[in-house]
């Protein structure tokens, strides 16, 4: 259970105030706290906890892009990928012990200020309570998105949700999103897939990132731990 959980303007304020004094405690802190692992509290009481992935998550991962019946399934041996070698922007929700929702991304080799995201899926029971958000604001306010300055994903038209989705987080961010072309039918095998759009979301003004960082999560629960364990 979650105790004494400040609200997130106090804890995003706490949060800068740690990152910024670099000469109180040990600089692990000060990082975490930029981040999260964070909590967070949906509207009906759900709690959630915010964490990168290891690899002993690669299976749930799997497991929940399959059961999500929309994504497309990749191979497990590629959620083990993600997880093990890009885990500084790939992001698990807990429930309880349990994953129920996750974001797969990865900063663009060819352009460092983009962070294109790959997957993202919320288990049915948990969807419509602004997860899948919280997961990008995360995401986002990651260190290793620090010079991020455009967030990227292809969706199909069919993919009503996920449009509907990344929507949204420019809403939200207050900023730009534009649709371009993405990957045409012809270049998967067999040219049985639909047409994936390119979604540009930018650019992202350090506001745009501070707004994903407020909206993160508490960090409270996180900080207490950090400080027992490092103490
Ligand atoms: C798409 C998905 C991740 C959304 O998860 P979620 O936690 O329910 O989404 P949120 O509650 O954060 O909603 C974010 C926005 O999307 C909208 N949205 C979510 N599901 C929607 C749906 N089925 N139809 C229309 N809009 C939807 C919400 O209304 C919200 O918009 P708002 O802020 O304007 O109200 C989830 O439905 C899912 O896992 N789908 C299967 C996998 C998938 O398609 N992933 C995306 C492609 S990579």
């Amino acid at each position: 259970m979650m105790r004494n959980i400040k609200s997130r303007d106090e804890a995003a304020r706490r949060g800068a105030e740690k990152t910024k004094d670099k000469t109180k405690g040990p600089r692990k802190i000060a990082r975490r706290y930029e981040v999260g692992p964070c909590y967070w509290r949906a509207e009906d009481g759900r709690e959630y906890f915010f964490r990168a992935p290891t690899l002993a998550d690669g299976a749930s991962l799997w497991l929940l892009a399959r059961d999500s019946r929309t994504l497309e399934l990749n191979s497990a041996y590629s959620y083990l990928l993600l997880a093990g070698h890009f885990a500084d922007t790939c992001v698990v929700a807990e429930r309880g012990a349990n994953p129920v929702a996750f974001v797969s991304a990865f900063v663009s080799p060819a352009a460092s200020d983009t962070v294109f995201v790959w997957q993202i899926a919320v288990a049915e029971e948990e969807r419509g309570r602004g997860l899948a958000q919280r997961l990008l604001h995360q995401l986002l306010a990651r260190p290793a998105c620090r010079s991020v300055r455009a967030l990227e994903a292809t969706v199909t038209p069919s993919n009503a949700a996920s449009r509907a989705l990344f929507r949204s987080l420019a809403r939200n961010l207050r900023v730009p999103m534009s649709a371009g072309s993405g990957y045409a039918p012809e270049l998967f095998p067999g040219g049985a897939h639909e047409r994936e759009e390119l979604l540009h979301i930018g650019p992202l003004p350090p506001a745009a990132r501070g707004r994903a960082l407020t909206e993160a999560g508490d960090v409270e629960h996180d900080a207490q731990l950090l400080e027992t364990t490092t103490s």
